[in-house]
């Protein structure tokens, strides 16, 4: 374990927080204090309890983040040759190399995930970097056909100044998936971390400082939804906005936007169908199935909260994976644990009231059901990994997110019923299916709506991999080249020779 790690938990365990937290926004490269001078606690959900202040923003604030981007865009930014933006991002990925541990530590604290899971999430932002770096000369235009007196071609210019609204589950990964290609795109940025967990943006946003972004171009404003987000996105300076988080709050935002006609990429939730067949690899099933719902304590987008079981190996696989479910430890991210704490007393209420509707309805819980106190944790606010085997295809244990560690079981006799019931909700975010066979694994891909599906291994891919959904889950693309070009616009050119 490195010194930083060391040192940081042992401090965490004698303080019950780390010095050094950022405490203010970060504005045209510089801290800034909040307009109202107000500030608001974010919590340590391992324990329940406050462990840091942060800037309370309002519309003062985000009017000055956004002037600051849209200067910065208009003088520098957008004209800064690809080459040198990628040297930038270049520089970024190596500096957050060098201080992987200290965000990681800082993102386990603040959304309460697992330190393990917190490293995996700080390596995959490492490498979102390196590939927008790599990204940033290679996006070519097109040249068009017209007749021989005519030269056409595409321009991909920056969007602009792009918001970005960001959730409480993957703080710092959700932040760096939206940045690092809006960085190489050309665009300045205003982003809006959760109230939850604003540390690691705009610990980020330092960072691209130091590595050379010029002042305003990366802008971080923290505080609530109502006060920060939402005049946020109604800003008539912002040219782009990307929101990760609720349906409720994705429609609000789409509002708001209209309102400006502002371009949008929603990515909202799922509930997401896992299909286990027959002919499978059960034990990498198995394995994928409690990685594909415990992960973060389910508080995925993405998660596998849809179990969907061929019904001659239902109860065979049900037993070995209620046992493996009993055995998951819990407690706070820093301990040795399988499952974290779920981020908030609020969405710890959510979940039980989902469950407990549930049990209301006379859906069968096979383990789990209920908020408990793991031994050994000081506090916090955990949901005991929860498997249910569910009425019918319409209970809303089936088609409602929870976010949670709860999955919903069902079975099925054959691959058509599996894709039939894969697609009876309103979402269509990812979908997967455990099968040795190719045949029946390519129909699956081509019949189910999702924007993005997996074989053989939940969660399978990374930063090359296009991801996004389609219906209620949202639409627009992140990641790959896809999340590039969603912060160009496309200039077409025609010239008359003669
Ligand atoms: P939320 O959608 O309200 O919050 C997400 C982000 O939006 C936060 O940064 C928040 O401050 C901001 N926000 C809230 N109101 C806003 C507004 N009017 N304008 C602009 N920004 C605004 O989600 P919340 O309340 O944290 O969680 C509710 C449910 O949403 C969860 O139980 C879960 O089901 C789902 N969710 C889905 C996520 C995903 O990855 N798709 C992430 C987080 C939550
Ligand atoms: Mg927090």
């Amino acid at each position: 374990m490195s010194t930083i790690l060391a040192d940081g938990i042992a401090e965490i365990r004698a303080t019950g927080t780390l010095a050094g937290l950022p405490r203010n926004h970060f504005i045209d490269g510089r801290w800034s204090t909040p307009a109202s001078g107000e500030r608001m606690a974010s919590d340590d959900p391992g324990r329940g309890a406050p462990f840091a202040e942060f800037a309370n923003g309002d519309a003062a604030d985000v009017d000055r983040a956004v002037e600051a981007a849209r200067a910065a865009f208009q003088k520098t930014w957008r004209d800064v040759a690809p080459a040198e933006r990628g040297r930038i991002l270049q520089r970024m990925t190596s500096l957050l190399r060098e201080e992987a541990d200290r965000f990681a530590l800082v993102e386990c604290l603040d959304s309460g995930k697992r330190l393990a899971e917190a490293q995996g999430d700080v390596r995959g932002v490492i490498r979102a970097f390196e590939y927008y770096a790599g990204a940033a000369d290679k996006l070519e235009g097109a040249r068009l056909p017209l007749a021989k007196d005519y030269i056409g071609f595409t321009l991909d210019e920056p969007a602009g100044v792009a918001a970005q609204i960001i959730p409480w589950n993957y703080p710092l990964s959700t932040a760096a998936r939206g940045i690092a290609p809006a960085l190489a795109a050309g665009c300045a940025i205003v982003a809006k971390p959760a109230e939850q967990t604003p540390f690691t943006a705009l610990m980020l946003a330092e960072l691209g400082h130091r590595a050379g972004l010029p002042a305003g171009v990366l802008n971080v404003v923290t505080g609530t939804g109502a006060r920060t987000g939402a005049p946020l996105v109604a800003h008539p300076g912002i040219d782009h906005i990307t929101f990760t988080g609720s349906v409720a709050t994705g429609i609000r935002v789409m509002h708001a936007a209209a309102e400006n006609v502002t371009r949008l990429v929603l990515e909202l939730g799922g509930k997401s169908p896992l299909v286990v067949l027959g002919d499978a690899d059960l034990d990498a099933a198995l394995d994928g199935v409690i990685e594909a719902i415990y992960e973060n304590a389910g508080q995925i987008c993405s998660a596998g909260s849809r179990l969907v079981l061929d019904r001659r190996i239902a109860d065979g696989f049900l037993d070995r994976l209620v046992a493996r479910t009993r055995g998951l430890r819990l407690g706070h991210g820093l301990d040795d644990v399988d499952v974290g704490p779920v981020n908030s007393a609020l969405q710890l209420g959510r979940i039980d009231e989902h469950v407990r509707c549930a049990k209301a309805a006379g859906n069968d819980i096979l383990c789990g059901g209920d908020i408990v106190h793991p031994a050994g944790a000081n506090g916090g606010w955990f949901f005991a990994p929860t498997i249910v085997a569910a009425r019918s295809p319409s209970d809303p244990i089936v088609t409602e997110e929870i976010f949670g560690p709860v999955l919903a079981v069902q079975t099925v006799e054959n691959l058509d019923e599996a894709i039939a019931i894969a697609n009876c909700t309103d979402y269509a975010l990812v979908a997967g299916i455990y099968t040795s066979d190719l045949n029946k694994a390519n129909r699956f891909a081509r019949h189910v709506d999702a924007g993005q599906v997996f074989v053989n291994e939940y969660f399978a891919g990374g930063i090359e991999v296009p991801f996004g959904g389609n219906r209620k889950s949202g639409f627009g693309r992140e990641k790959g080249m896809e999340g590039l070009r969603s912060y160009c616009r496309t200039k077409s050119v025609v010239m008359r020779l003669r």
